[in-house]
């Protein structure tokens, strides 16, 4: 506690308070002023909030900006990039409510510019396929670098060792090599010869969740209309077939994600919508504002 106080002393607010361990997504707090950030670290290390999660508590630099996912495909020694994303977390328009699993995700993200995306890999990407060798850890298959774009340089928020939901549903549509061999390449250490080719266009992908999600929601009701979809891949996440087999259920809190491609980002955006509208079960949700703070149209 000694330590934690003494460091708070060291940095500016707002404070930014960490339970080092897993807290189900709560496990950060934003404080305003010392005081706030002093009361917190009592409840986080003495009264222990979140148990054994928060016998550690981490204190972060407080950053704003706007996140971006980088993915990179690694076989340890050589590291390649995927197309970039942007996801929209939160449950409501304008990045209101609770957090969600992703509520849809574009990509390219317009400001990942080539100066940009050099100082990630240059700051960022290397330093850490560098980080794992150094410590022995063979790793092979994708890294998630979530990212926060603070004024133009790239910082980090999480790692996560797969790729990221929904951002996958824009991101995979984007390549255009078979990735197959990519794959393959991976456990013969052999990335460095593959070559791997981006779709140019902008995919928008909008996920369609249950009434209730992220709280409780309701599960069974009939799909309906999945048919009238020609413009849009439709990706089934929480769905399932009824025992007949006749009818498609909703399984889940986040049931479908649609993504649309097109050269023009307007377009895109106009066919995931039309998807998102034309599917219909009881209470089906979407935000309506996937890639507007992005995409500038
Ligand atoms: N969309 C964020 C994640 O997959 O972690």
């Amino acid at each position: 506690m000694e330590a934690a106080r003494s460091f708070l002393q060291l940095t500016r607010p707002p404070y930014v308070l960490k339970a080092d361990g897993l807290a189900a997504g709560k496990g950060v707090i934003i404080c305003k002023d010392i005081r706030e950030a002093e009361l917190s670290l009592e409840e986080l290390l003495i009264k222990e909030r979140f148990g054994k999660a928060s016998e550690k508590v981490v204190i972060e630099e407080y950053l704003e900006g706007t996140e971006l996912s980088v993915f990179v495909i690694t076989d340890g020694k050589n590291w390649k990039l995927l197309p970039e994303a942007k996801d929209y977390k939160r449950i409501g328009d304008g990045d209101t409510g609770p957090n969600t699993g992703g509520m849809g995700s574009v990509s390219p993200v317009p400001f990942a510019s080539e100066e940009f995306m050099k100082k990630v890999a240059d700051r960022i990407i290397t330093p850490t396929i560098v980080g794992l060798t150094a410590e022995n850890i063979d790793y092979r298959g994708f890294i998630f670098f979530g990212l926060m774009n603070v004024n133009g340089n790239p910082y980090v928020i999480e790692y996560n060792v797969r790729l990221g939901d929904p951002e996958t549903e824009s991101v995979i549509p984007r390549i255009k090599s078979d990735i197959i061999p990519l794959l393959k390449s991976l456990s013969r250490k052999s990335l460095k010869d593959q070559i791997i080719a981006f779709d140019p266009r902008t995919a928008v992908t909008v996920m369609l969740v249950s009434a209730g999600y992220p709280g409780d929601y309701p599960k069974g009701l009939e799909i309906y209309d999945l048919n009238k979809v020609s413009e849009s891949l439709v990706f089934h996440a929480g769905t399932a077939i009824s025992e007949k087999g006749d009818q498609v259920l909703t399984a889940g809190g986040r049931v479908i994600a649609v993504t649309s491609l097109d050269e023009n980002p307007a377009e895109a955006l106009r066919k995931s919508y039309d998807s998102a509208n034309a599917i219909n079960w009881l209470g089906k949700t979407f935000r309506n504002d996937i890639g507007a703070d992005i995409l500038k149209i």
